[in-house]
């Protein structure tokens, strides 16, 4: 049973545009311990629908989904304040621009402090090590820092944000997401905007402790080459609408979704070296805006193979875990068989 299962979730947002259904029956399914990438261009739902987990949306949203289980409780059935207090232990989040979340009034040490709200550890070391709550809780931030390898604990407790560089900043984050001992974290493009080194530093981190922790992630990012290689399982969402989903092998090895064949296809291109100022595989057009989406399928007007049928949506078929949702993959015959080709 996955740790995090959502089906069929949708999201309706009143605008001034009348009502627009931004996220369109995305499903999304995630195993303890595992890494699962959450991959999509900016714009396609995927923060909207980490907000809906967390319970954090607006109060104009109009969420429905089939089913959105954490193990064995139901989302569903909790108000909005049950659903934080829940997920304030059981699930944790990181943000892009880390630190836009820190209060730049404010000393490492007592942001740290505050969100360690399950106080139980720091109990637990109060009393094993006689130590008394100051000494507990620097032990605990200690320790926290020392697995997200800050090594400077002490100056950098004493550091206001201002004074440290967003990759810090964001291991800081990372170790206040983790204090309290959740179930999963949800980490949304935790790199953007930091320079290659410091993003591998940050993907480094997160496999480490998903390797050594068995921290459950669900990694989201709109960079398929980024990320993919430290996934178990990858799902990808195109305009709200999730469009296949399986584990690493099935993804990379076997991409049946014209959107993730295009998304490998410009990866395979770029990883193999092109040559000078040539041009990289893309889908022509871009992302459709909330306001114009197409109805059916989204890809449509973007896709090589699409056909009149098009404009009707998709059902999702299931073949041994491996999800698609396009009209014309005929999973049940043949692996491979009726896998579309580019014109
Ligand atoms: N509060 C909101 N009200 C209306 N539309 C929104 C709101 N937040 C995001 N959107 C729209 O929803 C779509 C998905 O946004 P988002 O989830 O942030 O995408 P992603 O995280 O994949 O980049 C975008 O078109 C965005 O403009
Ligand atoms: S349903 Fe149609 S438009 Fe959508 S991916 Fe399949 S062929 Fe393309
Ligand atoms: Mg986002």
């Amino acid at each position: 049973m996955p740790l995090l299962d959502i089906r069929n979730l949708s999201i309706d947002i009143n605008t001034s545009q009348g009502k627009l259904r931004i996220v369109d029956k995305a499903s999304l399914a995630i195993n303890e311990g595992s890494i699962h990438a959450f991959i999509g261009e900016s714009g396609s739902g995927k923060s909207l629908i980490a907000k809906v987990i967390l319970g954090i949306h607006e109060d104009n949203w109009i969420v429905t989904a089939d089913r959105m289980y954490l193990g064995t409780t139901d989302l569903t059935l909790l108000s909005k304040s049950e659903r934080r207090k829940i997920m304030g232990n059981e699930i944790s989040m990181i943000f892009q621009h880390p630190k836009s979340y820190l209060d730049p009034t404010k000393k490492i040490y007592y942001q740290v402090k505050e969100a360690l709200t399950n106080t139980s550890i720091i109990e637990r070391l109060m009393h094993t090590k006689k130590y008394n709550k100051k000494s507990a809780t620097r032990q605990r931030i200690k320790e926290l820092f020392h697995r997200v390898g800050i090594q400077n604990d002490v100056t950098i407790m004493s550091s206001y944000p201002h004074e440290l560089s967003e990759g810090i900043c964001q291991k800081i984050m990372i170790a206040m997401a983790i204090g309290n001992n959740p179930r999963i974290l949800i980490a949304d493009e935790p790199t953007t905007a930091m320079d290659a080194e410091t993003q591998a530093q940050i993907f480094r981190l997160l496999y480490k402790l998903n390797q050594l922790h068995k921290m459950t992630i669900l990694l989201m990012s709109n960079n398929f080459a980024s990320i993919r290689d430290i996934s178990d399982h990858i799902t990808l969402i195109y305009s709200g609408q999730t469009v296949e989903s399986g584990t690493y092998k099935q993804i990379t090895k076997n991409p049946l979704h014209p959107y993730t064949q295009a998304m490998i296809k410009t990866i395979v291109a770029f990883d193999e070296g092109v040559e000078h100022k040539s041009l990289l595989y893309t889908l022509p057009g871009n992302l459709p805006s909330s306001s114009e989406i197409p109805i059916g399928c989204r890809l449509g007007p973007r896709c090589p193979i699409a056909q009149k049928k098009c404009v009707e949506d998709p059902e999702q078929v299931n073949y041994k875990g491996h999800l698609i949702r396009c009209h014309f993959i005929k999973l049940e015959q043949s692996k491979y068989a009726n896998t579309p080709k580019y014109k």
